[in-house]
């Protein structure tokens, strides 16, 4: 199953909206409801590609913000040439160094639509994905400003949960969201952290 795509309304919507994939929807979702992306913002999207995400984001933040989205996978054309977007490819966990990002600053937002290679036993993925997640979270301090915002997608799961309770605290808003665009059957959903704490 794992190629199967449904043509769906927001697929064909994609399509129309010159957006490079349906996952566009569940950001787009996601901003509009705790407002997490500003015009002049400097925004990092971990495991960008194809990169309807950066489209978006590019858009809100306008001509004074900057994306920076980083995958292993091979850079994606269709994005060349935005003013705004800077595209890297790498692991976003040999990042040592914002320098090799070409940045000064630690980043207004972190976004992560990341998710492991599914191997379709259950328990196996929802551990690598929960080791996803932390290892994520574990990326913050040095990513993420204080002040800034974050979103993260998350497989759901008895651990995952407990998990995220501990990480509570670290911002002052802490909300979980399923989008409408999501398939019902998916266990995915998105936390959004905002006001990170030092
Ligand atoms: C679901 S896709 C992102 C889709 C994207 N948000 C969009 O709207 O076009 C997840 C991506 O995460 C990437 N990824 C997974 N682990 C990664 C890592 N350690 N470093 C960089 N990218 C990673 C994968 O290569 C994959 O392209």
């Amino acid at each position: 199953m794992g190629n199967f795509k449904v043509k769906d309304h927001y697929f064909d919507k994609a399509k129309k909206d010159n957006y490079v994939a349906r996952s566009v929807y569940k950001l787009e979702e996601i901003d509009q409801r705790f407002k997490i992306l500003r015009p002049g913002m400097l925004v990092v999207d971990f495991g960008y590609y194809p990169g309807s995400w950066v489209q978006y984001t590019s858009k809100v933040i306008g001509d004074e913000g900057r994306v920076v989205g980083i995958d292993i996978q091979e850079r994606n054309p269709k994005l060349t040439g935005i003013k705004n977007v800077r595209i890297y490819q790498k692991d976003i966990f040999d990042i040592a160094d914002l320098s090799q990002l070409d940045v000064k600053d630690q980043f207004d937002v972190v976004l992560s639509d990341m998710a492991p290679s599914t191997t379709g036993m259950q328990s196996l993925d929802q551990i690598r994905s929960l080791n996803l997640v932390e290892s994520v979270f574990g990326l913050l301090p040095k990513f993420l400003r204080p002040g800034g915002n974050f979103v993260i997608k998350v497989f759901d799961s008895q651990d995952a949960q407990n998990y995220l309770k501990e990480q509570k605290n670290r911002f002052n808003e802490f909300q979980y969201l399923k989008p409408k665009s999501t398939r019902s059957v998916s266990k995915e959903f998105f936390v959004i952290g905002k006001h990170f704490k030092a």
